[in-house]
């Protein structure tokens, strides 16, 4: 096997708040195991400091400005994407798929809408130590069904988790994806039963892995 054939593909789960991310990259890793594939599922923000600082921020706890919060989980990425042995590129390079739950995508659609979103995107696209995903599925929920189900699962709400503001993301995430090459940003439609939603990313995680 030459060394193009051993690199996994990145593929990122994107949405707002509540709009089945978890459940979908579960089944999706099922799948690719089938398929005999190995598999890795991490997540943003991420168990490194940096993301021990994020979490912080997002509960209330710790009072960040949106520019500090834009260069956090920016500087959160590049850890995740260069950490030796179970960073995304060494994972990557080791032949293994890796499904991240959130990337840059979010940072800009949730931080874009804070701040200079030109700033924000570019740090995170022109960033060297940050790989551009194969493939971005973003789970398109209206937020009234995303508060309903955030209601449903917790009782704690993180700074993010208003209705009026699960609009203004799901409006940015719409503008923010619009910029990207549509073979590489598929948006699909999360208000299904799991089952038909799951088809669904099969079929184009699927078309990603015969290219
Ligand atoms: P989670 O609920 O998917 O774990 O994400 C935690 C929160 O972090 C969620 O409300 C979205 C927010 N977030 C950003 O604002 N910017 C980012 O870049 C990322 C990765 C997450």
């Amino acid at each position: 096997m030459n060394k193009e054939a051993m690199t996994g593909k990145l593929i990122v789960f994107e949405g707002i708040d509540g709009a089945g991310k978890t459940t979908q990259i579960r089944l999706l890793e099922g799948y690719l195991k089938e398929k005999g594939r190995p598999v890795v599922c991490t997540a943003e923000p991420t168990d490194l400091p940096s993301g021990k600082a994020l979490r912080r921020a997002l509960s209330g706890e710790e009072q960040k400005t949106p520019c500090e919060l834009a260069a956090l989980f920016t500087l959160d990425r590049i850890a995740h994407n260069i950490q030796p042995e179970v960073g995304i590129t060494a994972l990557l390079k080791n032949g293994n798929d890796v499904i991240c739950d959130r990337y840059f995508y979010s940072t800009l659609a949730y931080q874009g809408a804070e701040t200079d979103a030109e700033w924000v995107r570019s740090m995170n696209l022109n960033c060297p130590e940050i790989r551009h995903p194969d493939l971005c599925i973003f789970l398109d929920l209206l937020p009234e069904e995303s508060m309903k189900r955030i209601n449903r699962r917790t009782e704690t709400r993180e700074i993010y988790e208003t209705s009026e503001r699960l609009e203004r993301v799901r409006a940015q995430f719409h503008a923010v994806l619009q910029t990207f090459d549509p073979q590489s940003v598929r948006i699909v439609d999360a208000a299904r039963p799991i089952d038909e939603v799951q088809a669904e990313i099969r079929k184009i995680v699927d078309s990603l892995l015969q290219s």
